[in-house]
């Protein structure tokens, strides 16, 4: 007694398989199928493709057009496959040049993703702005540009900690307690920067719009890619690859004060398998000079043996306060997590519950921290969130002396 609905009907009125999708909208496929030997002889098809709109099945009615569909994905799959030139994936090659994984890393999303105008300070956020956007939001511009700002601040570090080794090397311990007083007020407005996050970037905005976009490809089962992501170099050749997505342990500044002050990190969120660091590991999404320069550093660094070695109180006074200066910086960034991740999280209503891209059940790259958890949240890099940023804090903190 059932009415058949129109999806189980064996084939059209004609009994003849359809010939053509008669809705517009599926025009872009079937412009394409009517054309294809021509479009494959002339070497067009491949860029046609990667033109197509992504098109829904929502249009599709009855059975035959499920299956006319079919046929005509098929043929353009096919066509795509093998009917283009040698395989290319432009990503993969500009990634390689550049000593970067292919992916949105913070050199992608922040370092190369600013502009601002003639003469103007670049350590203000006020006076920066993002050159390409996810979300068109004032809100994801503020979350890039104070990173920016960020790094234009702290980038008169980098000379003064040259500075510091170099005084360390000559045993001058008053020049090299200055210049440690001097990376202290340096961090500290840093930490200012840093906290201005709240001004222009709204959580909500934050956590439902942008950061689904930010994850990567590592560990995210749970999200849709189990096996990561699929780079297609065309004939049918291609690898999978899986990255963490953006994450501020990519800035290679950050990681030159704990290189440079001799806090240690390598056994702050160990990753599987390779039982490296997670700080370490993150070294690998960042512009090779930059990998380049840490690693050198940290072959350089002498401040924190020499000062360990010395009984100057005023040096070690200097130098603890410039260990807490960069852990105070890390205890703003656990708070803005904590605005911007965790509580938005938790007011989730239930039917957004299941965000496009489930970062909370993703499963973390870090060994050991999942059983302290408890909110289940991980971030973008793929870290257990706060057990690993607390982490971070605690090991910068312990190098006090
Ligand atoms: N790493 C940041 C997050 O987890 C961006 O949202």
């Amino acid at each position: 007694t059932a009415t058949p609905s129109p999806r189980t009907t064996a084939s059209s009125p004609t009994g003849l398989p359809l010939s053509r999708l008669s809705a517009p909208y599926y025009a872009p496929w079937e412009d394409l199928a009517s054309d294809l030997p021509r479009l494959i002889q002339t070497g067009q098809i491949r860029p046609l493709i990667d033109n197509l709109p992504v098109l829904t099945t929502a249009s599709l009615q009855s059975e035959p057009e499920w299956r006319r569909a079919y046929s005509v994905l098929g043929f353009l799959t096919h066509a795509y496959i093998w009917g283009g030139e040698k395989p290319q994936d432009p990503l993969l090659e500009i990634s390689a040049h550049l000593g970067l994984p292919p992916c949105a890393t913070y050199a992608a999303l922040t370092l190369w993703n600013w502009t601002t105008f003639p003469e103007a300070d670049v350590t203000n956020p006020d006076n920066l702005s993002l050159l390409t956007s996810f979300t068109g939001t004032k809100d994801e511009e503020w979350f890039i540009v104070i990173s920016v700002a960020i790094e234009a601040k702290g980038a008169r570090v980098v000379p003064l900690m040259l500075d510091a080794i170099a005084a360390a090397t000559a045993n001058d311990a008053p020049r090299l307690t200055a210049l440690l007083c001097r990376f202290s007020d340096i961090l500290e407005d840093l930490t200012v920067t840093l906290k201005r996050m709240y001004e222009k970037n709204d959580p909500n905005v934050f956590f439902h719009q942008l950061r689904p976009f930010l994850a990567g490809s590592k560990n995210m089962a749970a999200a849709g890619l189990p096996d990561g992501v699929f780079y297609d170099l065309g004939n049918g050749q291609g690898e999978w690859g899986q990255y963490s997505g953006g994450s501020n342990a990519q800035s290679s500044l950050i990681q030159t004060f704990d290189i440079f002050l001799g806090v240690n990190h390598s056994a702050t969120g160990d990753v599987k398998p390779a039982g490296t660091g997670y700080i370490q590991e993150m070294r690998k999404y960042m512009p090779s000079p930059h990998r380049n320069f840490l690693q050198t550093l940290a072959k350089l660094t002498n401040t924190r043996r020499y000062i360990l070695s010395s009984t100057d109180q005023s040096l070690k006074e200097a130098y603890n306060s410039a260990v807490l200066s960069l852990s105070s910086f890390r205890d703003a960034h656990i708070q803005i997590v904590s605005r911007y991740i965790i509580i938005p999280a938790k007011s989730r209503a239930p039917e957004q519950k299941t965000e496009r891209v489930n970062l909370a059940t993703a499963s973390s790259q870090v060994k050991g921290l999942e059983d302290k958890n408890p909110t289940g949240l991980y971030g973008t890099g793929g870290t257990s969130l706060i057990p690993f940023l607390k982490e971070t804090r605690d090991t910068t903190k312990a190098a006090t002396c």
